[in-house]
């Protein structure tokens, strides 16, 4: 098979990237920060510090696919993106649990979904490193979070508290997720170049697929064994 040529779409796609692994960086590094003050098991706090360095990591090894690419120039990160701001007037433990829900046990919940999918036709050796790297920490990071949430949800001085703000806010939760993935009606496949797969992407619309697989196979069953019941067996809505 011949080189695979990098289009605009690879270089902008894996410069998101490198955004989104810098935002991963910083989720990480708020959440071993707010760890250390619900006063946590070091276990806990270690464990996000070590996917806050991986994280880092994802962010150099996507930005070396970006300059492989033929991509150039510094990096404009949105530090609004970079903040999780903790809620006025709440304890920490509830920003943690909002913090774990989201980025943790959904979004590396799928994330895992995504890059396996991503990495299954990449080819072009720089980006395929990145993925196969990404992939394997990633399974770390979704553990992470399942634990975390099943650890908060047993904690004595504010489990009962916790549940029921995960409960309360689930739904809202999981239609951010969906509005991340184009999971809205409309969303239309698009074909997508060969080379494109070989460096590493794919339609808009596999994302969608994928969230959808997620739900059923991962969301439904995990939230079920932590004892939380919502509206989750609602189907999503096809895009
Ligand atoms: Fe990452
Ligand atoms: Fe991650």
């Amino acid at each position: 098979m011949g080189k695979a040529e990098a289009s605009e779409r690879v270089r902008n796609e894996w410069l998101r990237r490198v955004d989104a692994e810098y935002r991963s960086t910083a989720a990480a590094a708020t959440m071993a920060l707010w760890l250390v003050q619900i006063a946590a098991s070091p276990d806990l706090v270690r464990a996000a510090l070590r996917i806050a360095r991986e994280e880092l990591e994802h962010a150099t090894l996507s930005h070396l696919v970006y300059v492989a690419a033929g991509g150039s120039g510094g990096l404009e990160l949105d530090r609004s993106a970079l903040e999780m701001p903790r809620t006025a007037g709440e304890p920490v433990e509830n920003d943690v649990a909002r913090l774990c829900v989201d980025m943790f046990c959904m979004g590396e919940t799928v994330a895992v979904r995504l890059f396996g999918e991503l990495r299954r036709r990449c080819d072009v050796p720089v980006a395929r490193r990145a993925l196969d790297r990404i992939l394997r920490d990633e399974v770390g990071h979704r553990e992470f979070g399942w634990t975390l949430l099943g650890w908060l949800l047993e904690s004595p001085p504010y489990g009962a508290r916790v549940r029921a703000l995960v409960e309360g806010e689930l739904d809202a939760s999981l239609d951010r997720i969906r509005a991340l993935y184009g999971m809205a009606p409309g969303a239309t496949p698009e074909a997508l170049p060969r080379d494109d797969a070989r460096w590493g992407l794919m339609p808009a619309a596999r994302y969608a697929d994928l969230l959808r697989t997620a739900f059923e196979r991962d969301y439904v069953p995990r939230f079920a064994r932590l004892g939380i019941q919502t509206r989750l067996a609602r189907p999503p809505v096809r895009g």
